[in-house]
């Protein structure tokens, strides 16, 4: 497939997605996610492939679902298509890691494509929130679910009934990003992680990634027993063996 809207490049065993719309600050468009959800689906299917970033441009991660492109819509229109939802959750049933790495705008859908990654890395200039509300409508990808799991009810509401923004500060203290980078080594830093994860075990990685996004689908005793099954699971992988004999070895694993 050509992308026109989006960007792929490989690095090693880390592959990383630009959205590239800069006119529009990568307002996603039914185009984009249709290419989006396409790179994810061939970075995922590569076996030479460990981890995925997916960023934007210093300006904007993305300003959110197109709403030149909604703007007419009627209600049939959005049900009969599926809209939303035929192309937008595919992140999240992507099997290998994937970072977000954002500066800039990251408004209303962008902010909930940032969040169906699994980890959120920020730039100091990067600007959170969830305006919907300001355009007569709602979040639609999940921002009602995903940030108040992220950031608990109080400020989940406030920041979805007011559409203010939030800064990277403020994001990181409530949880929603992992770490604050200086803007100018956001891909750098996002790099290095991805290839932290990208050299693992990649079934561990694998299952490890489920285990935890099971504490969002299950109750805690499940997602326990869901854990202790898979934990001993991986001992019946030759990485287990590799990681444990390096560590008493005192050598670096090889998980290749
Ligand atoms: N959709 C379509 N176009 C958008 C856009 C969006 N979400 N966000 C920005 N753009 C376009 C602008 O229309 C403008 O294009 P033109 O020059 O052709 O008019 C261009 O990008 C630059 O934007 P601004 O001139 O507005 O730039 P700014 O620096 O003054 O403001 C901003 C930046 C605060 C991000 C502002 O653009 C803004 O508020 N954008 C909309 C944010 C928003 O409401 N997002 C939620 C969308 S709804 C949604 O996402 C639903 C869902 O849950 C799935």
């Amino acid at each position: 497939m050509t992308y026109e809207m989006i960007i792929t490049e490989t690095h090693g065993s880390v592959a990383q997605i630009t959205l590239n719309r800069p006119r529009a600050l990568n307002a996603l468009c039914d185009q984009l996610m249709t290419e989006l959800a396409a790179a994810l689906r061939a970075a995922d299917a590569d076996p030479a492939i460990g981890a995925i970033i997916l960023t934007g441009s210093p300006r904007a991660f993305a300003a959110g679902a197109d709403i030149k492109e909604m703007q007419d819509k009627t209600y049939p229109d959005t049900a009969l298509d599926d809209f939303i939802g035929r192309n937008w959750e595919v992140v999240t049933t992507i099997r290998k890691p994937v970072i977000a790495a954002v500066a800039g705008y990251a408004l209303g859908g962008g902010c909930e494509l940032a969040m169906m990654c699994d980890m959120i890395i920020a730039a100091d200039t990067a600007q959170f929130g969830q305006p919907e509300i300001n355009l007569g409508v709602i979040p639609g990808a999940g921002g009602t679910q995903r940030l108040t799991r992220a950031i608990g009810k109080s400020k989940a509401m406030d920041m979805i009934l007011t559409g203010r923004m939030m800064d990277a500060t403020e994001a990181e203290r409530a949880g929603l990003v992992s770490r604050i980078i200086p803007a100018a080594d956001l891909l750098t830093e996002a790099h290095k992680i991805a290839g932290t994860i990208a050299a693992l075990s990649p079934v561990a990685v694998t299952i490890a990634k489920r285990s935890v996004n099971r504490a969002f689908e299950t109750t805690l005793a499940e997602g326990i027993a869901y854990e202790r099954a898979t934990f001993l699971a991986l001992f019946g992988t030759p990485h287990q063996r590799e990681g444990m004999t390096a560590f008493i070895e005192k050598r670096k694993p090889d998980f290749a």
